[in-house]
């Protein structure tokens, strides 16, 4: 992927940087059990401190300008017929892996060693195998960016659209120059929506969280689900925005994605994952839960 006006990114991955800059890690990691850890916000501090560097800026106010409600819709329909391809996990792990992008090749790691180490660092925790799987797939959705989507409609901080947006949401007086803002329906806190209607009822702006999702929603638990996602929904899982289109099921099957995100954040090392070595275990994995092929 080339840098260029509507991806000013130099690789996805600088957004991730820019989450490490923003939430810092903690010093308590969560042992092995078999339910989610009862990490609440505020325990890994925010960083108001530093600011984004300015090619983050610019992605984010591209993501606030251009994501409205009915850009998303119309993803939705692009998208989730699922009539791309039909691909395995392995192959899907595999044609992610052929995004290439103007950054370091020296300094970032192919995306299949991002998610081989989020997998790894989940095992390592002895955690159920369907957590270890999620975590080996969580980022699939970012094969959007082969298919020519903007960095903005691809990564990012993802939050709900049709109703106000948060000020909680990074960079959030960039909104300004969402067509949204001048829609009065939806610049009340509930917009479109019903007060704790849940979070299935609410459109959220698109990304590689949401497309995955309507991929795998067929083979997965719940809360492996929920994690998948609403992984990149940071204005709700680190700063508690939106509880009012919340209901009881989403605060409980957030503590599972809260819990997930020390393994997706906090797992970029240098250190250099040995895919085929490990490739007869996850591919044994994946057959557990997955057909050979799925729509994509
Ligand atoms: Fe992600
Ligand atoms: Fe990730």
């Amino acid at each position: 992927m080339k840098t260029n006006e509507s991806n000013p990114l130099g690789s996805l991955d600088e957004w991730e940087d820019d989450l490490l800059r923003r939430y810092p890690q903690s010093t308590e990691q969560n042992g092995p059990q078999d339910g989610p850890s009862h990490q609440q916000d505020g325990k890994s501090f925010r960083n108001y401190a530093a600011e984004a560097r300015p090619s983050v800026k610019e992605f984010y106010r591209l993501n606030h300008r251009y994501q409205t409600l009915d850009f998303v819709r119309e993803k939705r329909k692009q998208y989730l017929s699922l009539d791309k391809r039909r691909m395995s996990i392995w192959g899907a792990m595999e044609y992610l892996n052929t995004l290439i992008d103007d950054s370091d090749p020296d300094i970032d790691l192919p995306q299949i060693e991002h998610l081989m180490q989020t997998a790894e660092a989940i095992r390592k925790a002895g955690r159920p195998r369907w957590y270890i799987l999620t975590g080996l797939i969580h980022d699939l959705g970012k094969i959007l960016c082969l298919w020519d989507e903007p960095q903005w409609a691809v990564v990012g901080d993802t939050f709900p659209v049709g109703c106000r947006f948060s000020e909680r949401i990074v960079y959030s007086e960039a909104f300004d120059a969402n067509p949204d803002t001048d829609v009065p329906e939806y610049q009340t806190d509930l917009g479109i929506y019903e007060k704790n209607c849940g979070l299935d009822q609410v459109v959220m702006s698109w990304g590689h969280d949401e497309y995955l999702y309507h991929v795998v929603k067929d083979y997965l638990p719940p809360p492996a689900l929920y994690m998948i996602r609403y992984h990149s929904c940071y204005p709700i899982h680190h700063e508690g925005a939106y509880d009012y289109l919340l209901n009881d099921t989403d605060r409980e099957l957030f503590r599972w994605v809260r819990d997930f995100n020390q393994y997706d954040l906090y797992t970029k090392r240098d250190e250099r994952m040995d895919v085929a070595a490990l490739r007869p275990f996850y591919q044994e994995l994946i057959s557990e839960y997955f057909p050979a092929e799925i729509r994509w």
